[in-house]
């Protein structure tokens, strides 16, 4: 075991690389110790992560005594509490995620887009009516996801200063212990609240687990918290994320504008070179499995999977460390793999090829208000990211 160095959080990009993976993650496959002393493999290979994240040898139960937490904060918000469905195993996760399948199914999807292009149309019309300078992420970004998941879980977005707060205190590992737990209480709270209120109001995805009558409270609010924040903080981060990546890259936004059908194809390769769960995909084993190449992962080893390295492997992506929008990266693992594999993949992608879609069509000469190097990414979040991000047209 390597404990020269010890595993911990993604390592800041250096100056000038911000949509490289971390420094740290970036290595062959090696077993550490963690920041708590417990054992832990980094894995950076593609076909080891996908063999891991298929294989009922690997847990996703956080409850595990030796679940990898990359630090304290995040233990302390996921280890002591009641779970959503993202940390348990078969059979209590497929039960509860097939409760929540139907409405995140492309076809469901494929009937939100024209709601979805009006909701960007709108934010976007504000936007430009409060006038150039502006931050996209507060006036778009952030707004976009937010109202759309509001709509399909039937929250009231008037609460979104609340609940986007909260979220990002929750994410946030820089915090001091406790803060992140009582955001995770403040918004368990409230999707108690708002389930409750549902008595007889059949609106939205919340008040449909509310009325199974097989939920607990509880369970439903904390499944609530999951699908609200995963729902809006993710999207929200691709999105400004990959407006910068635009603009870094103008050739490639120009070609999208040219060719707007080529938005699909384009959205898989952000999601494939700026993979912003940078953290990486944890699991633990529950036995020990030899996955070749030398990687032996033991009983009780915690495991990593580096999906933002794998998706650089210049084997199945060529010249992976470039952009490119119009590669095929479909392959890429940004959404994860196998049964815990992302259930709002084509919410994430309409809303993602809707709103950089319309962005670089209504806002040809949108430009960063400041300096590239001012821009503060969100080295110490949970979701990679932007804090903020000027821009001016
Ligand atoms: C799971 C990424 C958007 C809901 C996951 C996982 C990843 C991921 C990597 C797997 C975690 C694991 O295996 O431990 C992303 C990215 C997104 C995005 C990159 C946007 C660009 C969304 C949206 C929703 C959502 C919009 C809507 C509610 C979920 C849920 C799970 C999940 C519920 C847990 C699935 C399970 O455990 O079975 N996501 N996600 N995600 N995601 Fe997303």
């Amino acid at each position: 075991m390597t404990t020269a160095e010890q595993l911990g959080l993604p390592a800041p990009r250096p100056a000038g690389c911000p949509f490289d993976p971390p420094p740290n993650h970036r290595r062959a496959s090696a077993r550490f110790s963690l920041w708590d002393g417990n054992p832990c493999w980094l894995l950076t290979d593609y076909q080891q992560i996908r063999t891991v994240l298929m294989d009922r040898r690997f847990s996703a139960d956080a409850h595990h005594p030796t679940f990898p937490f990359t630090n304290p904060v995040a233990r302390e918000v996921i280890a002591t509490r009641k779970q959503s469905f993202l940390r348990m195993d078969d059979p209590e996760h497929s039960r509860l995620r097939r409760m929540m399948t139907t409405d995140f199914l492309i076809k469901k999807v494929d009937a939100l887009r024209p709601r979805i292009q009006r909701i960007v149309d709108q934010t976007l019309d504000e936007m430009i009516a409060t006038g150039s300078p502006a931050d996209l992420v507060a006036r778009f970004a952030l707004p976009v996801p937010s109202l759309v998941i509001c709509e399909l879980l039937g929250v009231p977005y008037a609460d979104h200063e609340f609940f986007q707060e909260q979220g990002r205190l929750l994410l946030d590992t820089s915090q001091p212990l406790g803060v992140p737990q009582q955001a995770m209480d403040a918004l368990t709270g409230y999707l108690a609240e708002v389930a409750a209120a549902k008595q007889g109001d059949p609106d939205g995805v919340i008040a449909k687990l509310a009325a199974r009558g097989d939920l607990t409270p509880e369970e439903v609010a904390a499944n609530g918290v999951l699908l609200l924040l995963a729902g809006h903080e993710t999207t929200a981060n691709m999105t400004s994320l990959s407006t910068v990546a635009l603009l870094r890259h103008p050739a490639q936004a120009e070609r999208l504008r040219q060719d707007p059908g080529l938005i699909l194809g384009a959205v898989e390769e952000l999601l494939r070179y700026l993979t912003i769960v940078h953290t990486g995909v944890p699991r633990v084993a529950l036995e020990r499995v030899d996955l070749g190449g030398g990687v032996v992962v033991e009983e009780g080893d915690g495991v990593l999977c580096a999906i933002s390295t794998a998706n650089r492997d210049p084997e199945l992506f060529g010249d992976a460390e470039q952009l490119d929008v119009e590669r095929d990266a479909r392959r890429h693992l940004a959404f994860g793999f196998g049964v815990h594999q992302c259930l709002g993949q084509p919410l994430a992608r309409a809303e993602l090829q809707i709103a950089l879609g319309t962005l670089l069509r209504r806002l040809p000469t949108l430009r960063l208000a400041v300096p590239f190097e001012e821009l503060r990414f969100r080295t110490e979040a949970l979701i990679y990211g932007l804090h903020e991000l000027p821009v001016a047209w």
